[in-house]
C-alpha cells in the first residue's frame, strides 16, 4: 500500500517543492512540518471539549489569540482577561478559507436580524421571518469583483442567493472602486435592500492586490455595516516588519479570514477566522459554535 503510494501517486502529484513551481497558494512546507502533522495524527485529538483534547484545547485558544494579537494588537489586560476565558472566542478554527468566509458572512448576516416583536433570531426563526419582521427584500453583501468565489457560495448556503453577492467595479488600479461602492450603498438604503457586509481583500487571489482598507473601515462603519477582511491569502504579510503597513485598516475589521496553508506554510488544511470581539459578535459565536 505504502509503496503504492510512492510509486504510484506521488509521481503524480503536483510537485510542490519544485523550483519551477511558483507558489500557487500552496507550496512546499518546511520539512519539520510532515513530522509534525504525523504527531498531532498520532494524537488524534478532538478539540471540541477540554475532556477530549485536555492540553490541546488550551492550546488553541493561545494560538487563536496570538493571531488575534497580529491583527488587532489590544492590550495585555484585554489578553490577560480572555485568553483562556471559556466565555470568550478570539476566534474560530475552520476547515478552510471557504469555510471561514461561509462563517465570517454567516456571524454578519444573523447580526442584521435583531430580535424584534416575536422575531427572536434568524437562527431560530428562519430567514423568511426574518425579512418579513424587519420589512427587507433583500441581503446583499458588497465585494470588488475580485473576491473569492467562496463569498458566492456562502451567500447561496446562508439563504440570501449568490447573486446577492455583489461585485462592485474596481477602479484603475484594481481595488474596490470607493465611488461606485458608496452609490451602492445609497441605491441599497433606498430599496428595502440590507447591506449584510462589505468585504475588503488582503491579496486577491490572481492579483494580490490588497483593497484600501482604511478607507472601507470608514465607509463601514459611517453606515455601521459589519466590515470582513478575506486575508485568506495576504493576512501573513503582517509578520513582515517592512511589508504588515500594507494591511493598515485590517486592525479595524469585524472579521478577518486567514488561510494558514497558505503563506503560513502549514500543510493543508489550516485556517483560522478572528474577530474583534464585540460583545454583540461574542454571543452570536457562542451559539454558533455551543
Ligand atoms: C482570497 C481567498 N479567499 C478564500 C479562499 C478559499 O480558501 P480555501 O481554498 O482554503 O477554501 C482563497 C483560496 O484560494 C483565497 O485566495
Amino acid at each position: 500500500m505504502i509503496t503504492d503510494i510512492i510509486d504510484e501517486i506521488a509521481p503524480r502529484a503536483v510537485n510542490v517543492a519544485s523550483p519551477y513551481f511558483i507558489g500557487h497558494m500552496t507550496s512546499t512546507i518546511p520539512f519539520f512540518m510532515v513530522h509534525l502533522k504525523a504527531i498531532t495524527a498520532a494524537l488524534n485529538q478532538n478539540v471540541i471539549k477540554m475532556e477530549t483534547s485536555k492540553v490541546l484545547s488550551i492550546l488553541e485558544k493561545q494560538i487563536l489569540a496570538k493571531m488575534h494579537r497580529m491583527i488587532y494588537k489590544n492590550k495585555d489586560t484585554f489578553y490577560q482577561a480572555h485568553v483562556q476565558n471559556t466565555q470568550t472566542a478570539l476566534g474560530v478554527f475552520t476547515t478552510g478559507g471557504t469555510t471561514a468566509n461561509l462563517t465570517a458572512l454567516w456571524v454578519a448576516r444573523n447580526k442584521i436580524f435583531k430580535p424584534k416583536d416575536d422575531f427572536k433570531s434568524i437562527e431560530q426563526d428562519g430567514i423568511f421571518k426574518a425579512m418579513t419582521t424587519h420589512n427587507v427584500k433583500q441581503v446583499v453583501v458588497l465585494v470588488s469583483e475580485r473576491g473569492h468565489f467562496s463569498l458566492k457560495k456562502a451567500g447561496g448556503i446562508l439563504g440570501l442567493g449568490n447573486e446577492n453577492i455583489i461585485p462592485v467595479d474596481v477602479d484603475h488600479n484594481r481595488h474596490i472602486d470607493l465611488k461606485k461602492l458608496t452609490l451602492l450603498i445609497e441605491k441599497y438604503k433606498k430599496d428595502h435592500t440590507k447591506i449584510a457586509a462589505i468585504v475588503g481583500i488582503a491579496g486577491a487571489t490572481e492579483t494580490g492586490i490588497i483593497d484600501p482598507l482604511p478607507q472601507l473601515a470608514d465607509i463601514c462603519e459611517t453606515y455601521n455595516i459589519h466590515f470582513h477582511v478575506d486575508a485568506a491569502w495576504g493576512g501573513p504579510v503582517l509578520l513582515s516588519e517592512k511589508h504588515a503597513h500594507l494591511l493598515k485598516g485590517i486592525e479595524r475589521a469585524d472579521s478577518v479570514t486567514i488561510d494558514c496553508h497558505k503563506q503560513f506554510y502549514m500543510p493543508m488544511t489550516s485556517i483560522e477566522i478572528l474577530d474583534e470581539i464585540l460583545d454583540e459578535q461574542e454571543a452570536i459565536f457562542k451559539d454558533l459554535y455551543k
